[in-house]
């Protein structure tokens, strides 16, 4: 019989520790609806006492997700778990995910506590936590470099003031395989209460072995994984859910055991991610990445035309890659957008249905073919953007080999209409000069890319930005069938993303 894995979805809270990854309040709830879809069980939605804003993000998500389970973390400290608590308790299934760090190192540089003092505030945090919530996860942070047997006293405190899941984090990506799964069949072997408790793994992939660590430690007992799409999250990232669930999928002939992820969505979350965070997804990355499904060499392709599985583990289809299907021209209705979009897993209301289909609909004009891609593309642009308080008007650029470069911009700054000239190093630079000069900031630039969405010189262009202003780091996007005002839309949303973060109160606490 096939036992279950419970799937515990971090890329809202340890995702978004990933550099220049904050998400708005809009974004975030979006991805929580997506990951609702995706199936998961639980839903880390953020760290309520880090930030006011984290807390309304989080109890947005409480109030209006059903089938997941929605969990704030919290330091082991009173204020965290009473802060998490209101931020989560509207929720259908709400939960507390407490922590404390078991490590010498942690408890000598960081905490400054003696063994004893972290037991007893284990025990404290737990027992408050289990007064409001009836679903207490706690985790020994650091838990691969800690004393085993002083983390099993933990953990063993923690079953007894309530906690119902207890959690192996392999917090700095120290471990290799063989060390977790010894790590887990110890605590299976050794604390008392145990088996009432789901054990849990969360592995970091500083030395790549976040998902092999997290196998490691399902097959010695765990049967919950901690992960995130796409596998972001603090400096390497995470283990990837996708890696996890599709490896669990494909062998579980082999591992007898199964996750509720409806597997066809996988594909569809991993692009939202990425259109949110504006983080990209390696070609060659396993499961997801655009190179995973494609057959170079002849004798690959060959045997896949003859028969799929000589050279595919995994049918595309299974994760949600379907043909990049040529789906709209100018001709298309209302009714065959709306269809479309749907079909693509977004759940969009009327006022965002028309919004885009006009975005489509001059697209169409100009573009011969519009993809799924293309669709996907102005949805995050148009739908998931952030509050503007810089609109780019229009866009007018000189350049060529024997002239200086000069862009002319006519932009909307908090309502009221400005424009200006500037000349630059290449057509680029004089846009950015420009926009500079208009809005009176000056960020660094962090990096700078451009692609095209879909094949073909007609192809939208996408442009990626990184900006560093003051601490936030910020990532912005543009597309447009014209590069330059691809560029220039993305540095308008990159400002647009610098200005929203330097509006939000600081941090109160980071982790
Ligand atoms: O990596 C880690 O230790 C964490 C804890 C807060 C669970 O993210
Ligand atoms: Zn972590």
């Amino acid at each position: 019989m096939s036992e279950r894995v419970l799937i515990f979805d971090t890329t809202l809270r340890d995702g978004e520790q990933s550099p220049g990854a904050t998400m708005n309040r809009q974004e975030k709830l979006q991805l929580a609806r997506q990951l609702e879809k995706l199936g998961v069980d639980i839903i880390e939605a953020g760290f309520p006492a880090s930030s006011e804003g984290d807390r309304e993000g989080v109890a947005r998500i409480a109030r209006e997700i059903k089938n997941a389970r929605i969990v704030g973390l919290a330091r082991s400290v009173a204020e965290d778990i009473e802060t998490a608590w209101r931020a989560v308790e509207s929720a259908q299934l709400p939960g507390i995910h407490t922590f404390i760090a078991t490590s010498d190192i942690h408890l000598m540089h960081k905490l400054r506590m003696s063994r004893d003092e972290v037991i007893d505030r284990a025990g404290q945090a737990v027992r408050l936590a289990r007064s409001l919530s009836d679903w207490v996860e706690f985790s020994c942070e650091d838990a691969t470099r800690s004393d085993p047997e002083f983390m099993c006293r933990v953990i063993e405190t923690a079953i007894e003031e309530g906690a119902c899941t207890v959690n192996i984090p392999d917090t700095v990506g120290y471990s290799y395989p063989d060390e977790i799964a010894a790590l887990v069949r110890t605590v299976k072997e050794n604390v008392q209460g145990i088996e009432k408790v789901i054990v849990s793994v969360h592995c970091h992939n500083d030395l790549g072995l976040a998902v092999a660590n997290s196998l490691a430690g399902i097959k010695a007992g765990a049967r919950q994984v901690e992960c995130t799409i796409n596998g972001i999250g603090e400096r390497a990232g995470n283990a990837a859910l996708e890696e996890i669930v599709m490896i669990l999928d494909t062998r579980r002939e082999t591992m007898g055991l199964h996750t509720n992820v409806v597997t066809n969505q996988i594909y569809h979350t991993s692009r939202l991610v990425t259109s949110i965070t504006g983080i990209p997804v390696q070609p060659n990355k396993a499961v997801v990445g655009a190179n995973a499904f494609a057959h170079e060499s002849g004798i690959h392709q060959d045997g896949v035309i003859k028969e799929r599985t000589t050279y595919e583990i995994m049918d595309p289809q299974r994760v949600g890659i379907g043909k990049s299907a040529l789906i709209l021209g100018k001709h298309s209705g209302r009714h065959a957008f709306r269809e479309r979009i749907k079909a693509l897993g977004y759940d969009l209301t009327e006022d965002e249905i028309n919004l885009t289909f006009k975005r489509f609909k001059d697209l169409a004009d100009r573009k011969k073919n519009v993809f799924d891609e293309d669709i996907e593309a102005v949805i995050a642009e148009e739908v998931l953007r952030t509050p503007e308080t810089y609109k780019l008007l229009s866009l007018t650029v000189m350049s060529g080999s024997d002239v200086v470069p000069t862009a002319t911009v006519r932009m909307e700054i908090e309502g009221q209409e400005f424009h200006g000239a500037e000349l630059g190093n290449g057509p680029v630079d004089s846009i950015y000069n420009a926009i500079l000069k208009l809005t009176g900031r000056s960020p660094n630039l962090v990096r700078f890319s451009i692609s095209a969405i879909t094949g073909g010189t007609d192809a939208l262009g996408e442009a990626t930005i990184r900006l560093e202003e003051e601490g936030n780091l910020a990532l912005g996007k543009g597309t447009h069938e014209d590069i330059l005002v691809a560029s220039a839309k993305a540095m308008v949303n990159a400002l647009n993303r610098l200005d929203y973060l330097s509006r939000q109160p600081r941090p109160s606490v980071r982790l």
